[in-house]
């Protein structure tokens, strides 16, 4: 079998910024609550003419260049994301479009709330191993502003939009990259996080007046923060203690861990439960709030580029969200 490695990562950020001081004129909050109970202090909101295709096409094409490739050295593209531009074609579509892939690559969205990327890694990271193909970039992207309700101050301070990528390319390289994967679902929490409209639900929010009380709010994201909350940092635990099982691997082995960024206070409270550093972290939700399927592929760039992980490091993925989704990758890097 054959390893399946990160070659190459990028990410991209909306340039406008919106601080917790510009929420406070939106909505009744303020700096200091969403600082204490969350840990973000701006987050970035894509313009007008940005969707999740824009974004998501910057980052990739980032990553191809990073990996020193070319459009014709790929195979496939998977775009994990909540909130496509259109159903279809697929967001992945439009990226392959985008960065001129041949018509021998395929590509994908695939959705599954803020786990989306460690899905997407765990997917590629198969389809390599086995050799079935070379290279493979998997996209996270989110636009939540776009599906966020500006009025709702229980939702709206938490998220952000950006995009990362990252290549996964076939090595042979023995026991390194992607080594393994937890991925799970407790559909207990499926009322929890949701965007109730569909194009083809029960009652098509397209078609009739979003004033419609049955309907009204279908098209925005709603959240349950505190179930969220709960089911956040039981899975957190649950997720890295199997995949670290799994993997016959102590906690101790592990150089770094990456977790989904949506609250400051679920990953202190991770740390707590895994007796785990929490220095040992990587935290940048102060800047950027949840980005949703896109967090962890931007935070896997940032810790690229700023030195933080090195050849031979161990380092764990963790993530979280609607569905209730939750898993884990175990990357050597
Ligand atoms: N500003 C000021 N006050 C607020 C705000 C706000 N933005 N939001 C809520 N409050 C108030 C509430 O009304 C409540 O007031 P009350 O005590 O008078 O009733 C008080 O603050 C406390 O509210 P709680 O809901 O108990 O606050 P909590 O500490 O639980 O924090 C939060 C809420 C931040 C949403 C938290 O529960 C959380 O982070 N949950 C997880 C969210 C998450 O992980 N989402 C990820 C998945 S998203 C996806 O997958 C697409």
């Amino acid at each position: 079998m054959f390893s399946a490695r990160i070659t190459g990562y990028g990410k991209y950020l909306p340039e406008r910024i919106m601080t917790n001081f510009d929420l406070e004129k939106i909505v009744d909050t303020s700096d200091e609550w969403i600082t204490t109970r969350t840990g973000i202090k701006e987050r970035r909101i894509a313009a007008e003419n940005e969707t999740s295709t824009e974004l998501g096409t910057y980052a990739a094409q980032k990553a191809l260049d990073n990996a020193n490739l070319k459009p014709d050295d790929i195979d496939l593209v998977i775009c994990a994301t909540n909130s496509p531009a259109q159903l279809f074609p697929a967001t992945a579509g439009l990226i392959h479009k985008g960065l001129k892939l041949p018509v021998s690559a395929g590509g994908f969205d695939l959705q599954s709330g803020c786990t989306g990327f460690v899905y997407g890694l765990e997917i590629a990271s198969d389809m390599i191993k086995f050799g079935r193909m070379k290279n493979i970039i998997v996209v996270g992207v989110d636009t939540c502003s776009k599906i966020t309700n500006w009025e709702d101050r229980d939702s709206c301070v938490l998220f952000g939009d950006g995009a990362g990528a990252i290549v996964l390319s076939k090595s042979n390289e023995e026991n390194c990259g992607v080594l393994s994967s937890c991925l799970g679902l407790d559909s207990n929490y499926s009322d929890d996080i949701t965007l109730a409209g569909g194009i083809a639900s029960k009652s098509n929010v397209i078609k009739q007046t979003i004033k419609d009380s049955a309907i009204e709010g279908w098209h925005f994201i709603k959240l349950n923060g505190q179930r969220v909350f709960k089911f956040a940092v039981r899975y957190f635990q649950e997720t890295v203690n199997r995949v670290l099982n799994e993997s016959k691997i102590s906690i101790k082995d592990i150089d770094f861990i990456i977790p989904h960024q949506a609250n400051i206070r679920i990953i202190e409270a991770a740390a707590k439960v895994l007796k785990y550093p929490i220095e040992k972290f990587f935290i940048n939700i102060q800047k950027y709030g949840n980005t949703s399927a896109a967090t962890i592929p931007i935070s896997l760039e940032e810790c690229y580029t700023q030195g933080l992980i090195k050849k031979g490091d161990l380092i764990l993925t963790v993530a979280f969200g609607a569905g209730a989704s939750y898993g884990a990758n175990l990357i050597k890097v």
